[in-house]
């Protein structure tokens, strides 16, 4: 009888696995392919979405073996993509909606306030605030009408005011992640009436840049983490929010609440 009910309770789990979405920006590379292989392994249909599809080869080949990733063309600054995109999904529940596309403006990082270039500086705030509010605009009624209802906006450490480091100076991409933290904070507010658990998260200090081994890398950032670690670590994350995290700051790590 328990094994019956063990099986039973396996086939129940598989099929509400089986009916979940997750949506992905910025998913050809980095965490966000990362995120792409743990909701598939997990069994979830993936919108996967990227600029250049013709050019995301490993996604491609993902997508291949398996029906239940779907790639979609997406530039989180294009509102007329984002608007076509949300229309074609209109009859689409996503339970989770992962807003991970950003721009990390390595160059720009060390430039004293007199070097700033603020054409550049428009460009990080258009993908890494304005993006994810887009975004988040468009699909809210998706996310709504599922059964998860998760927003999960990417942050970092570096756009928190507790974060007390003034080294380097990375002013704009700091700028560009304190301003998404505080817009995730409001509209979280908003979006909660309608049920959705609106978080941001730290995915951890990742090695996505692939120019320089791990363990090179490592050597310079102590607390280095691999993609895959932070991609399976946000998903146990995610799975465990509950309408009472809506608002919030957390890290990768399961249960660890970050300060703003
Ligand atoms: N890596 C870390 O240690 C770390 C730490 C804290 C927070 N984060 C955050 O985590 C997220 C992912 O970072 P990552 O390390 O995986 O970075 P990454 O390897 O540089 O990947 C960034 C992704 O964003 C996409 N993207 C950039 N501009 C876009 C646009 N306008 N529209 C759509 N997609 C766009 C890129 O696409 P293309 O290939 O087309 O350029 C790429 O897929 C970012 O939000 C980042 O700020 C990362």
């Amino acid at each position: 009888m328990r094994k019956l009910l063990l099986v039973l309770l396996m086939f129940v789990t598989a099929c509400v696995q089986a009916e979940s979405t997750v949506l992905i920006t910025g998913s050809n590379r980095g965490i966000g392919l990362g995120l792409v292989k743990e909701y598939a392994a997990h069994g979830w249909r993936v919108i996967a979405t990227c600029r250049s599809p013709e050019s995301a080869q490993e996604l491609q080949m993902l997508a291949q073996a398996n029906n239940r990733i779907i790639i979609e063309a997406l530039d989180v600054t294009d509102p007329a993509a984002i608007t076509a995109l949300a229309e074609k999904y209109k009859k689409q529940p996503i339970d989770v909606l992962i807003n991970n596309a950003g721009l990390l403006p390595v160059d720009e990082w060390n430039k004293p306030l007199k070097e700033m270039d603020f054409d550049y500086a428009r460009k990080v705030f258009d993908v890494n605030t304005f993006g994810p509010v887009r975004i988040m605009q468009a699909f809210m009624d998706h996310v709504a009408a599922s059964g998860e209802k998760k927003i999960i906006n990417i942050s970092s450490q570096a756009g928190s005011f507790a974060n007390s480091s003034h080294e380097p100076k990375r002013y704009v991409y700091r700028g560009s992640k304190a301003a998404l933290n505080m817009f995730t904070f409001d509209i979280a507010h908003e979006l909660g009436q309608l049920g959705i658990t609106t978080i941001a998260l730290h995915p951890g200090v990742v090695h996505s840049q692939t120019d320089e081994s791990f363990e090179e890398a490592k050597q310079r950032f102590p607390g280095l983490i691999t993609v895959a670690e932070s991609a399976a670590k946000i998903y146990q994350t995610v799975a465990g929010l509950t309408p009472a995290d809506n608002g919030k700051f957390f890290s990768y790590e399961p249960g660890v609440q970050m300060p703003w």
